[in-house]
């Protein structure tokens, strides 16, 4: 089986400074992957050298087959990666209707905009309702759901999720967890997840991987990481 998405050897960072240090990653399609660690560990910094932003100081990033080491987030989007990053990352002075617009801005034929757009609010009804609000002025857990909205604008086949939970009550947290999975199971869509809820990063992913300063420490099933002696050693 070939992976959607195949990491190898990656090495990224900041100017000189190397956050990233080699990590392989295979994601296959339909799978739920959870990248762990701990604050600073490097993910935030693996998914964004995965989607584009920032350009690896070597390694290979393959998706669906092709190198696509170095291209821009424009491009990837159009070929099917989205990104919903860390902290949101909505347009705050749009509303939520324009937000929604905007995510699937590679959409060219209106009825497939339109298709989406009601696949979005079937997924998160909130955003039916408030269709006409300002996106900054959302409460946070409605601003994650419209977050995740746009990406799914693109009709992605890999999506990337940087800590979705993060800030969210538990009650919310566990609303977002459950669109996750949904997503995953009504729309076939590949899904890579950073978390810091361990519990419910274990729970939905197929597979766990721990970073430690830009390392890979684990890599494989994620319910022997709930065993709390193996959790301990890596962390
Ligand atoms: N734009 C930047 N310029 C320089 N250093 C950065 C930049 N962004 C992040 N870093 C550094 O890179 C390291 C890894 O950061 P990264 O955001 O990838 O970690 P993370 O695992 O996502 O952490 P968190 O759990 O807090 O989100 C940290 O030491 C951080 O300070
Ligand atoms: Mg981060």
């Amino acid at each position: 089986m070939t992976a959607l998405l195949a990491v190898s050897g990656l090495v990224a960072g900041y100017g000189k400074k190397t956050v990233v240090r080699g990590v392989d990653l295979a994601v296959q399609a339909n799978e739920i992957v959870v990248v762990l660690g701990h604050n600073g560990a490097g993910k935030t910094t693996l998914l964004r050298t995965v989607f584009g932003l920032i350009r690896p100081q070597s390694g290979r990033v393959v998706f669906d087959g092709r190198d696509i080491t170095g291209r821009s987030p424009s491009a990837n989007i159009a070929d099917g990666l989205a990104l919903v990053p860390q902290g949101h990352g909505i347009f705050r002075t749009l509303t939520v209707r324009q937000n929604l617009e905007l995510g699937g801005f590679v959409v060219t034929d209106r009825r497939v905009m339109a298709e989406r757009m009601a696949q979005a609010f079937a997924l998160f009804p909130i955003l039916q309702e408030r269709q006409q609000q300002i996106g900054g002025t959302l409460s946070g857990g409605q601003q994650q759901m419209l977050a995740i909205g746009m990406a799914l604008m693109s009709g992605p086949r890999l999506l990337i999720l940087d800590e979705p939970s993060i800030g969210l009550a538990p009650l919310l947290v566990e609303r977002v967890m459950s669109s996750v999975r949904e997503i995953n199971r009504t729309l076939g869509t590949t899904i890579l997840l950073v978390e810091q809820n361990l519990k419910h990063g274990l729970a939905i992913a197929a597979r766990a991987v721990v970073l430690n300063r830009g390392s890979k420490l684990y890599d494989g099933d994620p319910a022997e990481l709930a065993d709390e002696r193996k959790l301990l050693e890596m962390f």
